[in-house]
């Protein structure tokens, strides 16, 4: 079966339609991880995943990852279930960032599966840190190549941490009280293994500094990253809909869950895979 691709925006996101996941044939996978390294986001729509499925679906993009501060789900330790409910304020993932960039070998991929989905609003943006690395004049790019970044899990900006000290609603969240012992250093500027490219790997969320720096004398460069990398002809918006499942490139991109649905139910599962040091 053929996938049908539509680009969803100028420089990254693809929605991917007709096809059944669990019924792919060779081929299929080949299109579809061509189709993840062109487009970085691939929205694949209408599919029927139970854990197990997101499971394998999940293998053939890398082996599963833990996340260190939320309990997985029955049975399947790797999944978890990102939950806001109806009475809850805050939402995980709402800030800029790259999937647990604070590990020494952060996931190169994300799939997050749409369980129960609000009427309207609870989009996820993401944006193309290649096009923003690509962006960058030759004399910035001069700098950041040299830099390493400072990427720690005691997030500052909400959306994390944060987040989830106070949230107790739909998630099992643990640990938090050790986020700041996960720090790991990565390059700023990361060249993606399978492509060759490119891209920006610093986020408001995680990087708190350039290695050999202050977060003063950091700050002014890492502010103008984090403004540049979002800007809106880098980014495209996933619609998400009960079936939905997204795959995200985490070397390449950044996304931010848009907390715009308070009073109604969003219910997805998460899987993150291949574990790859950044180089
Ligand atoms: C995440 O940041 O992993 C969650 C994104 C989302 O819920 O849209």
């Amino acid at each position: 079966m053929m996938p049908r691709i539509a680009p969803l925006a100028g420089a990254l996101g693809a929605e991917i339609l007709g096809v059944d996941l669990l019924n792919l044939d060779a081929q299929g996978w080949e299109d579809v991880h061509r189709a993840f390294l062109q487009y970085s986001v691939l929205a694949i729509r209408e599919q029927k995943l139970e854990p197990a499925d997101i499971m394998r679906v999940g293998a053939k993009f890398g082996e599963p990852c833990h996340y260190p501060f939320v309990t997985g789900m029955d049975g399947y330790p790797f999944i978890f279930e990102v939950v806001k409910e109806p009475e809850e304020k805050k939402n995980f993932g709402g800030a800029w960032h790259s999937d647990t960039a604070y590990l020494k070998q952060p996931p190169l991929a994300t799939l997050l599966y749409a369980v129960e989905t609000p009427s309207h609003g609870g989009d996820t943006l993401f944006t193309s840190t290649y096009a923003a690395y690509d962006a960058l004049s030759e004399g910035v790019r001069k700098v950041v190549d040299t830099l390493i970044g400072v990427n720690s899990a005691e997030l500052k900006y909400g959306g994390g941490r944060t987040a989830m000290h106070q949230k107790i609603g739909g998630m099992k969240v643990h640990d938090t009280d050790n986020a700041d012992q996960y720090v790991s250093e990565h390059p700023v500027a990361r060249t993606h293994p399978e492509t060759g490219r490119k891209a920006l790997y610093a986020s408001r969320s995680h990087t708190t500094h350039f290695k050999g720096m202050t977060e003063e004398e950091s700050a002014p460069l890492l502010n103008f990253l984090f403004q540049h990398q979002t800007r809106p002809e880098f980014t495209c918006r996933v619609r998400w809909a009960p079936g939905t499942l997204t795959v995200w490139d985490n070397r390449c991109t950044q996304h931010n869950a848009v907390n715009d649905y308070h009073g109604q139910r969003r219910r997805m599962r998460r899987l993150t895979v291949g574990a790859q040091i950044p180089q």
